[in-house]
């Protein structure tokens, strides 16, 4: 299920073996991207400051988990509770899809990026709704990384839609009660193709899911880091990721050799 990789856990000395780690590389990664507001605040500057410090911060954690070997990235963008926020900032959030693709898209084609979006793309503006969609056409024969941004996007209302399709499925005769098991509510769900992610890392501080992947982050490992977002960098990233290798996941079962005890 993981690949190893084996990366550099130093900046600066690249051929130090002592620093050599063989890691178990996640193939997903789920990040809810924290703090911006904050990050902005600190600094006296309006909360939107924040958010276009968030765009270069998304280029270099893909740039770097790309090179580390993970396979799919999925960045919660914006949720479907965004919308209470100020109007002013919901436009501002609404435009940094056209903008980091206007400034990026190039870059990501060239390291062979694929870009998918799942949420429910009808509420979007034109604008944002354009940039996506000619993302996705044009990275769409990229074999590389998968960045999968969540937008308007939220669990519930997911599972709400997935739930819907069933039972119209089973009114139809498409399907039979009996035959609705996990992996028919999974294959409903907004993203059937993409394994479900290994590793969730929320940055900001705040211990929780907010409406995020509450189906496929079931066995998901957990990494929460205080960082603001904007301030989240490539080490960063290779801190979650060597938490992540540290841990044994055991899907409620036991940790191997330890049965007989
Ligand atoms: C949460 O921080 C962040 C968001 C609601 C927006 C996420 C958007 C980005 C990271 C920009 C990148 C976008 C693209 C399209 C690449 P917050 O505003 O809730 O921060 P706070 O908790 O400090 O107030």
């Amino acid at each position: 299920m993981f690949e190893k990789f084996s990366f550099n856990m130093g900046k600066k000395d690249k051929t130090n073996r002592d620093e050599q780690r063989d890691l178990k590389i996640p193939k997903h990664v789920a990040i809810i991207m924290d703090g911006n507001g904050r990050w902005a605040k600190k600094r006296g500057l309006p909360r939107i400051a924040g958010h276009r410090e968030a765009m270069k911060t998304v280029k270099r954690v893909t740039k770097e988990a790309d090179r580390l070997g993970v396979k799919v990235l999925t960045l919660y963008t914006f949720s479907t509770e965004n919308w209470k926020r100020p109007k002013n900032e919901v436009d501002f959030l609404m435009k940094l899809p056209e903008q980091f693709l206007n400034t990026y898209l190039v870059e990501l084609i060239e390291q062979n990026v694929r870009v998918q979006a799942m949420g429910d793309l009808s509420r979007l503006p034109s604008y944002t709704l354009k940039a996506v969609e000619s993302a996705i056409e044009r990275t769409k024969n990229n074999t590389g990384l998968v960045l999968n941004f969540a937008l308007n996007y939220g669990s519930h209302a997911e599972i709400v839609d997935a739930v819907k399709t069933i039972v119209r499925k089973v009114q139809e005769q498409e399907l039979v009660v009996e035959e609705v098991t996990e992996q028919v509510i999974s294959q409903h769900l907004m993203c059937p193709s993409l394994p479900d992610p290994d590793l969730l890392i929320r940055t900001g501080g705040e211990l929780r899911l907010s409406n995020f992947m509450l189906w496929q982050l079931a066995y998901t490992e957990l990494y929460f880091s205080e960082e603001y977002w904007p301030d989240f960098d490539e080490q960063s990233l290779r801190n979650a990721i060597q938490s992540f290798a540290a841990r044994q996941r055991r899907y409620g079962g036991l940790e191997k050799g330890s049965e007989k005890n």
